[in-house]
């Protein structure tokens, strides 16, 4: 194995959705209702709503999470030709119980008795966020579930990445953080953290600054990636 380049990390912070939680498991759960539109219906609200959140950020017009993933469905469901109020609200209902990763819950525990602080630092509002880790029954590893809603506006602000460090009492080089979303991998890395990216879906990296320290497939990667780090 390679030497880690993560040195001196003290709290693991993680990216919600599409790290921890599988947002195409919203609509997963109702592909019957959505038949061949199924796929492409969740690929569009997924895009969207990541637009939504940069755009509304740029214009200075922020509105919680859940707000921008309502919007984000609405166009998407206008987009594939889809009417139906009630599974819109169905499938709102589903991202409060999103999919955990498999490895997710055993790798947070293994972090834990690591030694390392853990917590969420997402774009996601906080009635959502405390859903969805419930729900997966992580609440007790976690030391914080951070919010952007405290600073009004979203990754990759930077005010979003400080949160992070306020909240945890570490400086940015002690925070070693996890994304799947390649972006925010850039974001966080340009700010100061020491990244890893799981790229579960072998995607190409974004063409823009901050660098990663680390490139994973999934979650479980990290125990052993961390553990080189401190020796
Ligand atoms: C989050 C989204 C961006 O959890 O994945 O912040």
């Amino acid at each position: 194995m390679t030497e880690s380049k993560i040195h001196g990390a003290k709290a693991c912070v993680f990216d919600a959705y599409g790290t921890l939680f599988d947002v195409h498991s919203a609509v997963g759960r109702h592909r019957d209702a959505l038949g061949d539109k199924a796929d492409a219906v969740s690929a569009t609200w997924r895009d969207k709503q990541l637009q939504y959140s940069w755009l509304r950020s740029l214009m200075g017009a922020y509105v919680p999470f859940w707000q921008v993933t309502r919007e984000a469905l609405d166009y998407a469901f206008a987009m594939h030709g889809v009417e139906n109020d009630v599974l819109a609200e169905a499938l709102m209902g589903a991202y409060l119980e999103l999919d955990a990763y498999p490895e997710v819950k055993s790798t947070l525990e293994t972090l834990r008795g690591q030694g390392f602080k853990l917590a969420i630092l997402s774009n996601g509002s906080r009635e959502m966020l405390a859903a969805a880790v419930a729900n997966a029954g992580l609440g007790p590893v976690f030391y914080a579930v951070l919010s952007v809603e405290a600073v009004g506006i979203f990754k990759p602000h930077a005010s979003v990445y400080q949160l992070g460090c306020d909240s945890l009492g570490v400086t940015a080089d002690e925070i070693c953080f996890l994304s799947s979303n390649a972006w925010d991998v850039c974001g966080a890395a340009n700010f100061g953290f020491q990244v890893a990216w799981i790229n579960r879906f072998s995607q190409p990296a974004e063409r823009l600054p901050g660098e990663r320290k680390a490139m994973i497939k999934t979650l479980d990667e990290l125990p052993a990636l961390l553990r080189e780090s401190v020796t």
